[in-house]
């Protein structure tokens, strides 16, 4: 495989063409490097990448988004530095640092005093930057270089400057954030010159043989910006000056555009490749790091076959399953965790917690790329009730420890995952249940499918332990009593795949759920009916969605011409009418022509089969929904750690 053939840069060896690009995991704490941090990197390594990039580690006072990014200018961190380059680089595989300046960008609260290239606002928090002198610009490229330095002292093979995305970089080689009339902006000389100064500072202090990267934007899709031609051109200018070991394309900036930097399940795989292979002539002979939703091992094989990039980066996916590469190496790529491209990490970061992997439950932890369920010591007869994603990973675990189990579930394993994987642009979230599947399979447990299990059939298995993995079912929203019952989302979605096809009328989608399954339900209904009004009791969308893919939700309600209705209480559905109110004013308003009413509201746990166990003496413990219900990652996990600990 080519995937696995070494390739070089700056002189170093790298084992093979997989490379893990930064991705931010919120495990400093206090802009410390923490164990947990280096275990992170040290078992991506140890899963056989050839490279890791870390996360963006803030290289000045002025870039210090949130505590829980490292610093690099602060000498505390020296020693944890020192702690993650060999903890990654004796597995034979390349670390570098990825220097990190925001500028005027504040995704989460503002940083005390913004800096940026021009008095021009940021596209996501329309914060407007202290405009950078060029004395001050010195002191931020003096900032990279020292920071360059630091890494290359405490061990690491290179750095990646961060100029993707819309930061710092960003912002002075773009014409739509870079407006400056001295020798920093204008012409592409003129607005690469804060970025060559950077190379040829880093080059100077740190020598030829260590490894300096660049990713930049491939395309910023904002009218004005950096589109495919200007990012050819300003690689082209690079190429031509020198210094850069390797370049990475992103696409996107903090306007709508983001979307694209990490590119959801919605999207196709791979999809700005051809974006980047024309990228890659145009930057030659600089050696050209592809990434953007590559889903495996094979379809790294496939781009490499294809000429898009001499490396392959995969973020996201390195992060459900960290021994990807040394899987696919010994032939066992079936058994890697699929990344379903769901961007529950990239929500768990952005609210300030650490970075969090919906069916990775071992993400950072030491041992986590050769991690295997622990013998049990003492075998015991389980019984999990359940084929959702809860009760599969209960199973699996449970199984492969030596407990001898039987799942007791529906004659189509997945549950409500398995439903939402029905529905447009949702397909991968099946890749979760399919891997639990195998994963029970290959450990021997014993499915039993039919009637919903009762406490009688349960207790004539003598079980020692019951898993309760029954899941929920959602509530009906109150409604004056004269209202017709409507229809819940679930039921609805079932009932779709056995009748689809155009209905009249008018869908009214009630919205008390917000999670990225409700709204794929919503693109579907509107592909079926004449109209559809999404009614919300909130202000606004989504708050169950990463901000990332709220966009693309958003991009497809709209497209849709699906009317969104905020701040609104359903009160009654009647002789076709849909009478809702405003949840601040009480003020009422009618739908006309409603074919359908349907809701997704919160969830009533199913636990009903847990007091008659109990009664009978039987040890039950409950996962998923059936204890309470919540999102996919709570059930994963759950199930993951009962799992464990039977
Ligand atoms: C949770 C998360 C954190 C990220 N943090 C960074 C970062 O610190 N610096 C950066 O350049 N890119 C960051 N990215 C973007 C990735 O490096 C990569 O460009 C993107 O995820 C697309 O690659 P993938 O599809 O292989 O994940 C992050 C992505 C995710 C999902």
């Amino acid at each position: 495989m080519q995937l696995f053939a070494p390739f070089e840069l700056a002189g170093r060896r790298l084992k093979n063409r997989i490379v893990f690009p930064a991705v931010l995991s919120n495990y400093a704490r206090e802009n410390r490097v923490t164990t947990r941090l280096v275990d992170y990197y040290a078992e991506r390594a140890a899963g056989g990448a050839a490279m890791l990039v870390t996360e963006g580690l803030s290289i000045h006072a002025s870039s210090v988004p949130q505590p829980n990014v490292a610093t690099v200018f602060d000498a505390a961190n020296f020693e944890g530095f020192q702690r993650l380059a060999a903890a990654v680089e004796r597995h034979d595989c390349r670390l570098l640092g990825q220097l990190w300046h925001v500028g005027r960008q504040q995704l989460w609260s503002p940083v005390d005093a913004p800096v940026g290239v021009s008095a021009l606002p940021d596209a996501y928090s329309w914060s407007v930057p202290h405009v950078m002198t060029p004395e001050e610009i010195a002191v931020v490229v003096r900032a990279f270089v020292d920071g360059a330095r630091t890494l290359q002292r405490a061990g690491f093979s290179g750095v990646e400057l961060h100029g993707g995305h819309g930061y710092l970089i960003t912002q002075f080689l773009s014409p739509w954030s870079n407006a400056r009339g001295d020798g920093y902006g204008g012409d592409g000389d003129g607005r690469t010159r804060f970025v060559r100064e950077i190379l040829a500072g880093i080059r100077a202090e740190c020598g030829a043989g260590f490894i300096v990267g660049l990713k930049m934007p491939g395309d910023e899709r904002v009218p004005g910006g950096i589109d495919v031609d200007e990012a050819g051109r300003i690689a082209a200018r690079l190429a031509l000056a020198g210094g850069l070991d390797y370049i990475a394309f992103a696409q996107g900036n903090f306007s709508p555009s983001l979307e694209d930097h990490t590119p959801d399940m919605h999207y196709p795989p791979g999809p700005f490749m051809g974006l980047q292979k024309g990228l890659r002539e145009r930057a030659r002979p600089i050696p050209m790091l592809a990434l953007g939703r590559v889903l495996d091992a094979a379809h790294a094989e496939r781009l490499l076959g294809e000429g898009v990039g001499d490396l392959i980066g995969m973020g996201r996916a390195l992060v459900a399953d960290a021994a990807l590469p040394a899987k696919a190496l010994a032939g066992r790529a079936g058994a890697t965790r699929p990344c379903i491209f769901c961007n529950v990490c990239w929500a768990e970061i952005h609210v300030g917690k650490p970075i969090a992997c919906i069916h990775n439950p071992q993400l950072g932890t030491p041992g986590e790329a050769a991690w295997r369920p622990a013998p049990a010591v003492g075998k015991r007869r389980v019984i999990v009730v359940g084929s959702g994603v809860a009760g599969l990973e209960a199973a699996w675990v449970a199984a492969s420890r030596g407990h001898d189990v039987t799942l007791l579930g529906a004659r189509e394993a997945g549950g409500k995952a398995r439903l939402e994987s029905l529905l447009p642009g949702r397909a991968e979230v099946a890749k979760v249940f399919e891997f639990q599947l195998a994963r029970a399979r290959e450990a021997g447990v014993a499915f039993e499918s039919g009637a919903p299990a009762t406490a009688e059939q349960i207790v004539a298995f003598r079980p020692d332990a019951v898993v309760l993995a029954t899941g929920s079912s959602m509530r009906r929203p109150s409604l004056s009593a004269e209202s017709d019952a409507g229809t819940d989302a679930w039921r609805l979605v079932v009932g779709l795949g056995a009748a689809p096809g155009r209905r009249a009328g008018t869908a009214v989608l009630f919205d008390h759920d917000h999670g990225a399954g409700v709204y794929a339900l919503a693109d579907l209904l509107a592909s079926l009916y004449d109209r559809l009004v999404l009614i919300t009791p909130r202000t606004q969308l989504g708050r169950n969605v990463a901000y990332v893919g709220l966009l693309g939700v958003y991009r497809r309600l709209y497209r849709a011409k699906v009317e969104i209705v905020v701040a609104a209480v359903p009160k009654r559905f009647a002789a076709r009418e849909v009478a809702h109110a405003n949840a601040f004013t009480g003020e009422e308003r009618t739908i006309e022509d409603v074919a359908l009413f349907v809701y997704a509201t919160p969830r009533l746990a199913d636990d009903r089969l847990a007091a008659p166990l109990r009664a009978r003496g039987l040890d039950v413990r409950l996962a998923g929904d059936a204890f309470a219900p919540r999102a996919m990652l709570a059930a994963v996990h759950e199930g993951h750690r009962i799992g464990n600990e039977l």
